[in-house]
């Protein structure tokens, strides 16, 4: 069986980066991450033997420094770690720090800011939190309800970085088609598109493909998606040991790619295995 890898797989440049910050930490000082540094328990497990832990709030839990992940959080949360003397070190993306300002600027000129994405996702509350009357959150078309907009005012539209570009443009040209005043900013990131692009390629050409990463990131569940649609003989795993023989019964070629929390050691046991099958 030959195996195709994506050579997109894995971190990103913000994700690596912010694993790197959160390794050279000072662990001496008391030290918690906002949340999980990254979707993975490998690397969770391997900063908790660093003496990392991970917090959900600054409330209540005494500490020294806290580290903010690569999803960026509201600009309250920089405003209460300053008010209780905690020293931050900011892993937010360089590419999500642009956003906050860019929603931050708008704002103050007097746009409304639509934000295309998941209100759940932390990278959203993080954004949403960087305007005082907070964004039009929308998932996807369906949530787009005109009569709630006015054709009075400015609209600044961005995304989540993440984001299906079709779900994004789809919005974006209704909006324009029906005459409102908006301005669109493209944040998809291109670390994610370039991925999405290159497992579209490769499930075209392959009898099964595997998707490595946690069910938890929205960026694996989106490459799950792509690649399932144009390959039925998709499947999503956490690591290798999840990998099944029977997946590849006559497959004489299987693709392989990987979510951008996805550490590269974690691929390359897949590999492996996949070459044992
Ligand atoms: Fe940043 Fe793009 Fe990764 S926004 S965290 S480099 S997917």
């Amino acid at each position: 069986m030959k195996v195709l890898l994506a050579k997109s797989a894995g971190f990103c440049f913000g994700v690596k980066r912010a694993v790197d910050m959160a390794f050279d930490t000072d662990a001496t000082k008391t030290t918690y991450t906002l949340g999980h540094i990254i979707h993975n328990e490998a690397v969770i497990n391997k900063l908790h033997n660093k003496g990392i832990h991970s917090v959900e709030e600054l409330d209540n839990i005494p500490m020294d420094q806290v580290i903010i992940r690569a999803h960026g959080v509201p600009e309250d949360v920089y405003k209460e770690a300053n008010d209780k003397a905690i020293h931050v070190v900011d892993a937010t993306c360089p590419y999500v720090t642009k956003i906050h300002k860019l929603v931050n600027r708008h704002e103050r000129d007097g746009y409304k800011i639509i934000l295309i994405g998941d209100a759940k996702h932390p990278e959203i509350i993080g954004i949403n939190g960087w305007t005082k009357e907070g964004c039009i959150i929308l998932k996807n078309i369906d949530e787009l309800d005109l009569s709630k907009l006015s054709k009075e005012e400015r609209y600044f539209v961005v995304s989540q970085t993440t984001y299906k570009k079709a779900v994004v443009d789809e919005i974006v040209n209704t909006l324009e088609q029906a005459g409102y005043d908006i301005k669109f900013t493209n944040t998809i990131c291109s670390a994610t598109s370039e991925r999405q692009d290159e497992a579209r390629e490769i499930a075209g050409q392959v009898d099964a493909m595997v998707v490595i990463g946690s069910r938890l990131s929205s960026n694996t569940q989106k490459l799950y998606e792509i690649c399932q649609s144009i390959c039925p003989n998709t499947h999503c795993i956490d690591d290798a040991s999840m990998l099944e023989k029977e997946w590849f019964d006559g497959v004489e070629e299987v693709g392989v790619t990987a979510g951008a929390s996805t550490p590269s050691d974690v691929i390359n046991e897949v590999l492996t295995k996949l070459e044992q099958i």
